[in-house]
């Protein structure tokens, strides 16, 4: 057993930024953080596009970023959570300056702003087309300096530690103590106890498999949260993000920036129509639900497996200036972007629900926090606005920080037992865990997608209820692996997604079941 002050889950943008404002206000503490692959590896290293931050008081304003978000978050946006988050974006980023990120200026040292989708101004902070990275490397270079910090790279956590496992009275209060964790080198499973933990384990793109996220995004904070009863909320909000690149793969698949269309770009079908203009006034600009709603309608009107990115009227050396990761990206797939259309489809991209949190990021358990991507805020309400989830993730890794600066948790004194896997046989099965993952991903796909309905909706239920009991036999039998964690977790979170959309009785951001919009059209 090893003990912490604060454990942390996930080294994303959300999870680094706690644990260096943690370690350098408490030298004395110790902050320990687990993440399950390389430690770089998160969504954030893959941003593109940039924060959105209002920097630029002459054009732009506090109140026109909080109404763009309300409106993508079409009535569900709790609005005193943006009003703060969007007033303290300029203060976090600022610092993540003082700590070393570079950020694209002009000749005049102004920054140069990007526009995406639902944004009334230009005002997307950004560092060309690799801004998640240029974060990460900050945070990481910034956490690898303090003395107090043990980061954990390739440690798997895969269950939190609550009453549950310590067999006390049903009726207390349930706490969090840590989290068991697999070293998923040597295979050991072990306990980390801790006085407060943090999930910032980020998103759950991986559910659907055709996504822009990396492998790591399986939703496992919030499948362990559910199983843990925290309260878990707005999980049918998926975002599916209009232009990832289309090589007719369905894994993960590679981003082309919104901030391409911000830049100009068209969106065309096969025979060369710019589409956009017949579902919304703002073209290309509209909110993500509604391009990437647009281009589901187009391609099942023409059976083809995409559309197109037509950037070939932009100016090419600018765009090379802008998009050096996207242009060599796409050279690298034989698409030349100053002469061919970019195959683009729609993919599951971030997830508006989560870990319900409150203003300090506490959860409905004591002792556990959340921050960025896998918690639910009411910033995004129904729908995220582009780049407000790095914004996001910095502001509230400073709420729990000041939180935690004011409300100390106790040591936790409690007796915590042991990972018991007795009886349990090594797992064999990989080809096994991949068919069943494989076949999770096609059934979100099919049922519980862009569009979806409720008979599509209750035949995914009873398919995925199928899947439920199999790797549960699974997890009862054997040792516990990455693979089947993961397997075990998806499913859970698939549940959450599927139970949460056939709740949802009216069409909402970017949620979208065919049977309410038949319903509207009757009446
Ligand atoms: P992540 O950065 O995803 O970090 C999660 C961490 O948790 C990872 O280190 C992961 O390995 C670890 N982890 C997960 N499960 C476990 C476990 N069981 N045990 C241990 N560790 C675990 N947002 C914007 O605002 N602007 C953009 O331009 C933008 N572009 C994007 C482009 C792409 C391609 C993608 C995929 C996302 C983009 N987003 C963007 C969304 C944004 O990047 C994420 O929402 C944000 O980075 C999430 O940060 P996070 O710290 O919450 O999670
Ligand atoms: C993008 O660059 O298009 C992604 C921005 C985001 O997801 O916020």
């Amino acid at each position: 057993m090893k003990e912490t002050n604060f454990l942390i889950i996930g080294s994303g943008a959300a999870g680094l930024t706690l644990a260096v404002k943690l370690a350098e206000k408490f030298p004395k503490k110790k902050i320990t953080i687990v993440t399950k692959a390389h430690q770089s590896e998160s969504n954030t290293k893959y941003a593109q596009g940039g924060v959105a931050a209002v920097f630029d008081l002459k054009e732009d304003s506090f109140q026109k970023h909080i109404e763009d978000t309300l409106i993508a978050g079409d009535g569900l946006c709790d609005k005193s959570v943006v009003e703060m988050v969007i007033k303290e974006g300029p203060k976090r980023l600022k610092e993540l300056m003082e700590w070393g990120a570079n950020f694209d200026t002009d000749a005049n040292g102004e920054f140069t702003l990007g526009r995406e989708g639902g944004h009334s101004e230009f005002r997307v902070i950004h560092h060309k087309d690799t801004t998640g990275n240029e974060i990460e490397r900050t945070l990481l270079e910034r956490t690898n300096r303090l003395q107090n910090i043990t980061l954990l790279p390739h440690h798997f956590a895969i269950d939190l530690i609550t009453e549950h496992h310590l067999n006390t009275s049903k009726n207390e209060e349930i706490s969090c103590y840590g989290a068991y964790v697999l070293d998923q080198i040597s295979g050991s499973i072990f306990t980390i106890k801790a006085d407060c933990t943090t999930l910032a384990s980020g998103g759950m793109g991986q559910v659907y498999g055709h996504t822009t996220n990396p492998t790591v995004a399986t939703g496992d904070g919030i499948a362990m949260a559910y199983r843990a009863k925290a309260r878990i909320q707005n999980m049918e909000f998926i975002q599916f993000h209009p232009t990832a690149f289309y090589d007719g793969n369905n894994g993960a698949s590679f981003l082309i920036s919104e901030a391409v269309r911000g830049f100009g770009a068209f969106l065309r079908n096969k025979n060369g129509e710019r589409f956009m203009l017949n579902y919304d006034g703002r073209g290309e600009l509209a909110s993500r639900d509604i391009v990437s709603r647009a281009i589901d309608s187009e391609m099942k009107k023409s059976g083809d497996d995409c559309v197109y990115l037509d950037c070939t009227h932009l100016d090419f050396e600018e765009f090379k200036k802008h998009f050096p990761n996207i242009f060599e990206t796409c050279f690298q797939r034989n698409i030349d972007v100053s002469k061919d259309w970019i195959p683009v489809v729609p993919a599951s991209h971030y997830l508006c629900g989560g870990v319900v949190v409150d203003m300090d990021g506490k959860t409905s358990l004591k002792n556990l926090f959340a921050c960025g991507e896998c918690s639910y805020t009411g910033l995004h309400g129904a729908n995220r606005l582009a780049s407000n989830s790095l914004l996001e993730a910095l502001v509230y890794a400073d709420c729990i920080f000041n939180y935690l600066c004011n409300h100390m948790p106790l040591q936790a004194t409690k007796a915590i037992p042991e990972w018991n896997d007795e009886g349990t046989i090594l797992l064999n099965a990989s080809e096994t865990l991949q068919r069943k993952t494989e076949e999770l991903q096609q059934l979100m796909r099919r049922f519980a997608g862009v569009v979806r309905n409720n008979d599509d909706l209750k035949t995914a239920s009873l398919q995925l209820e199928k899947l439920y009991f199999e790797t549960e036999f699974l997890y009862q039998k054997h040792k516990l692996n990455t693979a089947l964690s993961q397997l075990r977790n998806m499913v859970n979170v698939a549940h959450l997604i599927i139970q949460q959309s056939l709740k949802r009785k009216e069409n909402c951001g970017g949620f979208y079941n065919e049977d309410y919009e038949k319903i509207k059209e009757i009446i």
